[in-house]
């Protein structure tokens, strides 16, 4: 689908952006394409120009990002700016719960870490902190996250010159040794999320009663 002649926000969002990042812009695992509801407006507009720029999405074998890349290079900087000014807009989707996705994580070591080594430019919320280019990591899927530190510690990301925001987490991600950790340091983040509300009871009594 080519962007030519679009100019609503909206319409691009959902006849382009949509397809990867979801209709409600929370992101689809099996695209790898990350959620991108509520980002901040300046980081938004700074990560698609870096994929315009060849800053991000540079590196042909790492094909998510060099997709997103390509998507990036077809918008105008009125598309963009209309683009962007859409996915702020949209309410935060928070990701699928710690409980399901993570068996033997060591959280209290999780929080030490991200508190020794995170904190200081994403928030002791992980909420970002826009005057250091630091975006949220609260309403990011596990999966997007490993990947994208993976991503920084491996060089694909971050190490373009005059990629100073990225030069930062590549400096910051290196002493992530193992899987281990990261999966500590991410668990820790996903803990950061607010809770959805429990469903309502059912007034046909208990669930287990359902499955058996
Ligand atoms: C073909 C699938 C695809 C389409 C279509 C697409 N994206 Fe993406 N987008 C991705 C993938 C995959 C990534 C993650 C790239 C990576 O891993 O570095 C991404 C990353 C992003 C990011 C960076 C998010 C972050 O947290 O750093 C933004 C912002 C973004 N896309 C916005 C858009 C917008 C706006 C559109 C529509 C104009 C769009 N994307 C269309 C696949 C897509
Ligand atoms: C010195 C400041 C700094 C520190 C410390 C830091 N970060 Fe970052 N982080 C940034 C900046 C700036 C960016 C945006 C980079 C860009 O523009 O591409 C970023 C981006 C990220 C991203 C990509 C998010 C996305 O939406 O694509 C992740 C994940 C991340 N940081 C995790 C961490 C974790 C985990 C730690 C601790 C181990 C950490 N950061 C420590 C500054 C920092």
């Amino acid at each position: 689908m080519s962007s030519a002649g679009m100019t609503d926000g909206k319409v691009i969002f959902e006849k382009i952006c949509s397809s990867c990042h979801g209709i409600d812009g929370g992101g689809k695992m099996e695209l790898k394409s990350p959620a991108i509801a509520a980002l901040p407006e300046s980081y938004a507009r700074h990560q698609i120009l870096g994929f315009r720029e060849g800053r991000r999405g540079h590196i042909p074998e790492d094909t998510p990002s060099y997709l997103m890349a390509m998507i990036a290079k077809q918008l105008t900087d009125a598309q963009v700016n209309a683009v962007v000014a859409h996915i702020t807009s949209l309410p935060r989707v928070v990701p699928t719960s710690l409980e399901k996705d993570w068996q033997n994580v060591d959280l209290a070591n999780g929080q030490m870490l991200f508190q020794e080594r995170c904190m200081e430019c994403h928030r002791y919320n992980a909420s970002g902190e826009i005057a250091f280019g630091s975006p949220p990591l609260v309403g990011q899927q596990a999966w997007y996250l490993m990947a994208q530190i993976t991503q920084f510690k491996k060089g694909l990301r971050g190490t373009v010159k005059g990629d100073v925001n990225g030069a930062k987490m590549v400096l910051s991600s290196n002493f992530i040794e193992d899987e281990q950790m990261l999966r500590d340091i991410v668990a820790y983040i996903l803990s950061l999320n607010p809770r959805p509300e429990r469903p309502a009871k059912s007034r046909d009594g208990p669930f287990e009663a359902v499955s058996r």
